[in-house]
């Protein structure tokens, strides 16, 4: 029986219990809300959680990527959303092949010219889809501008043959800028006002499909939210549990494991874990990463292979001492690593591949 003193360093630990608290709780506001949870398997891309996500009741799942939906389907996900402006001619086959898997295969419109690629990318595949339409909530990256250019966009995909108009989508994602819960609530009031005026000027009493782990919870249950998207909250991270501050510390789900190699000075200690692991996301404050069990000490610098870890009591370190860290940034972490470990009970229950690690095509 494996221990995490058994495990090499540095390593990727998923706390079991943990992440089955984080899945069970959001679908039970989404079931007490009524609204559908369509997770971003971004964060994790990988079968088991899809799987139990799946057996709580999510309805179905949101991707980047086809080579993402394609690495997930052992999970058994037969309905996807692909949240992302698919526009390469020479994916047709591809896209071709998922539709014929699926129940239901939701693509996203973003902009009138993409919508254009994307028809010509559906006539290459021979198939007809449903399309949510992207709005421009706060993030300024993909999705309308304003309620007039929404409406035009509206109006082109419902003279296509190869689309169907079923709801707006947004990533929410400038709701990471809050500073705490309360700033966070404003966020989503803020996002469901803008979808509100598009849904008005758009027509045809569309669903609404926010997305993101810092509103989630609340935008489920409001009025013509069909569908959230949160990613991030299966694991958790300092964004959520410390910048946002929308969930606790206690309940991040995923740690780095790493060890003091060495102790240049006496308020440094440098350990076996940087950017190739934590990747150069960083809080606001500059964090790469915060220690589980000292948490005044945090990795407040980050080369490839080595981690700085500063902080009071950083003195007290000792060369080959083993330390877990929150990370700044979830998603890319799990994305640097090929496997991650299950810990339950003390014990390593299991070695999970990260099945869609990569596949950003
Ligand atoms: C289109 C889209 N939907 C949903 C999400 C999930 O967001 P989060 O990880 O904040 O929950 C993301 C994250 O980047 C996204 O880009």
């Amino acid at each position: 029986m494996k221990k995490l003193a058994d495990l090499d360093s540095p390593a990727v630990v998923i706390d079991a219990a943990l992440l089955d608290k984080n899945l069970q709780a959001m679908q039970s506001v989404c079931d007490a809300g009524g609204t559908e949870l369509w997770p971003h398997i971004k964060t994790h891309k990988m079968v088991p959680v899809l799987r139990r996500q799946l057996e709580l009741g999510a309805v179905g799942a949101t991707f980047a990527k086809l080579g993402e939906a394609e690495a997930l389907l052992p999970s058994g996900v037969r309905q996807v959303f692909i949240a992302h402006s698919l526009v390469d001619l020479a994916k047709a086959a591809r896209l071709r092949a998922l539709h014929g898997k699926l129940d239901r295969l939701i693509l996203a419109v973003t902009s009138a010219p993409q919508g254009d690629a994307l028809e010509r990318l559906l006539d290459a595949a021979g198939i007809r889809v449903s399309v949510l339409l992207a709005v421009d909530t706060g993030l300024h990256r993909e999705g309308a501008r304003d309620p007039a250019q929404a409406a035009m966009v509206a109006e082109k995909i419902r003279r296509s043959s190869r689309m169907e108009l079923i709801g707006l989508y947004t990533h929410e994602g400038h709701a990471y800028g809050a500073s705490s819960p309360a700033n966070a609530a404003e966020a989503a009031d803020r996002v469901y006002e803008v979808l509100g005026q598009v849904r008005e000027a758009v027509g045809g009493g569309l669903s609404l499909w926010p997305g993101c782990s810092v509103t989630a919870a609340l935008l489920a249950g409001r009025p013509h939210v069909h569908a959230v998207r949160p990613g991030g909250y299966v694991f958790g991270d300092l964004a959520l549990a410390e910048t946002t501050g929308v969930s606790a510390a206690a309940d991040v789900a995923l740690t780095v494991l790493a060890t003091v190699v060495d102790r240049p000075d006496k308020n440094l200690a440098l350990i076996d874990a940087g950017s190739k692991v934590f990747s150069g996301d960083k809080t606001p404050s500059g964090l790469s990463g915060r220690c589980l069990e000292h948490p005044a000490l945090a990795v407040s610098r980050v080369n490839e292979e080595h981690g700085y870890v500063t902080g009071e009591g950083v003195e007290h370190l000792a060369i080959g001492q083993r330390l877990r860290f929150i990370p700044a940034h979830v998603c890319p972490v799990v994305n640097l690593t090929d496997r991650v470990h299950v810990l339950e009970g003390g014990i390593i229950r299991e070695t999970w591949p990260v099945d869609a690690r990569g596949r950003s095509d």
